[in-house]
């Protein structure tokens, strides 16, 4: 079913990674560098597990040397932009000025990927929208990253960092690969000709992107929120909006961001698959473990709170 090509085999080998976390993350005596390796940000203080011992020492300044601050995050939404801002600028020129992408770009495509296939499985139209949504994403990331989020000194392991530069840098890369040929022969005259090619999965994937955008932006001035006023950079229970029936609604919201790309591009599309799944796992994965860690440490957490999906899990 999923493509065979170098990009798919990574993704499925992370969303092993992922699945195998849930097991790990059960196991109460995991030595604290695997507990380093997949908690990340609040979660990993909770009630001792992470902390080495005394004779631990030189683990804990290995441990230290692997950290980096979580409110590096916003790296990942600086390649974003950058990177899609690139695609959306070549397709653009693609399609209508006859452009041609570049030959090192192509090579890369080629090595990682299926392209060009020789059916296409989405629209020139169906391309571009993902590319723009993606760049829509990143740039509404970087704001909040830069004006409206309020960090602690949480840090996250240097692998999960790579990761994220790696999935946003790539993200754009199974989108075109799929789609059709990035030569000039595809040129077009005008944007009409262009949204002929316009279907009602278009629009229903665009809906469901700026919903679940607006749920993501409100979850995350939530939370900035309860920091404002503040001195201390302590965590609180959040409330309001999708945090009345779930603890991470930010992570749903991620899912469905993700969910509305396969949409846009009529679900034929393999290789988003891959990427949505990735997400879904990695994002179930860190709500379970942030639901629990809500639990422990505040004894007034409301009961009907779910995880992630909501009366569910
Ligand atoms: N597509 C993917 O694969 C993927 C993977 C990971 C993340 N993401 C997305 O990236 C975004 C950020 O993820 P994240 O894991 O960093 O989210 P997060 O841990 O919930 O943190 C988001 C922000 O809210 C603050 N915060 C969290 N809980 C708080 C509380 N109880 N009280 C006060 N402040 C609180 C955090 O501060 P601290 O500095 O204290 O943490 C941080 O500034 C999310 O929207 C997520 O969907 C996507």
């Amino acid at each position: 079913m999923f493509p065979q090509n170098i990009l798919s085999y990574c993704w499925m080998v992370f969303i092993f990674v992922f699945c195998t976390m849930f097991i790990l993350y059960r196991i109460p005596t995991l030595p604290n560098f695997l507990w380093n390796l997949i908690s990340y940000g609040k979660v990993r203080n909770v009630s001792g597990r992470g902390k080495p011992s005394k004779k631990q020492t030189w683990q804990s300044k290995l441990d230290k040397v692997l950290d980096v601050p979580k409110r590096w995050f916003i790296h990942f939404y600086i390649v974003s932009v950058i990177c899609n801002s690139f695609l959306l600028f070549n397709l653009i020129s693609v399609v209508f000025y006859n452009g041609e992408m570049p030959g090192w770009y192509l090579d890369v495509l080629r090595f990682l990927t299926n392209y060009p296939l020789q059916n296409p499985k989405a629209s020139q139209l169906s391309i571009i929208i993902v590319i723009a949504l993606l760049l829509i994403q990143g740039v509404r990331r970087l704001y909040e990253c830069l004006v409206i989020s309020s960090y602690s000194n949480s840090t996250i392991h240097i692998s999960h960092y790579i990761l994220g530069l790696l999935f946003y840098a790539f993200a754009g890369i199974n989108v075109v690969a799929e789609g059709p040929e990035l030569t000039g022969k595809v040129q077009m005259d005008s944007v009409r000709q262009l949204a002929e090619q316009l279907e009602w999965f278009h629009v229903a994937g665009i809906l469901m992107f700026l919903w679940a955008t607006y749920h993501h932006h409100v979850a995350h001035k939530i939370f900035a929120g309860l920091r404002t006023g503040h001195k201390d950079r302590s965590h609180r229970i959040p409330h309001g909006d999708w945090f009345e029936l779930v603890s991470s609604p930010h992570y749903l919201a991620e899912i469905l961001i993700y969910a509305s790309l396969i949409i846009v591009l009529g679900f034929q599309h393999s290789m988003i698959y891959l990427v949505f799944f990735f997400t879904l796992a990695n994002q179930v994965f860190a709500s379970i473990s942030v639901h629990e860690w809500y639990r422990q440490k505040f004894d007034n957490y409301p009961k009907g709170r779910k995880a992630i999906i909501p009366w569910l899990l």
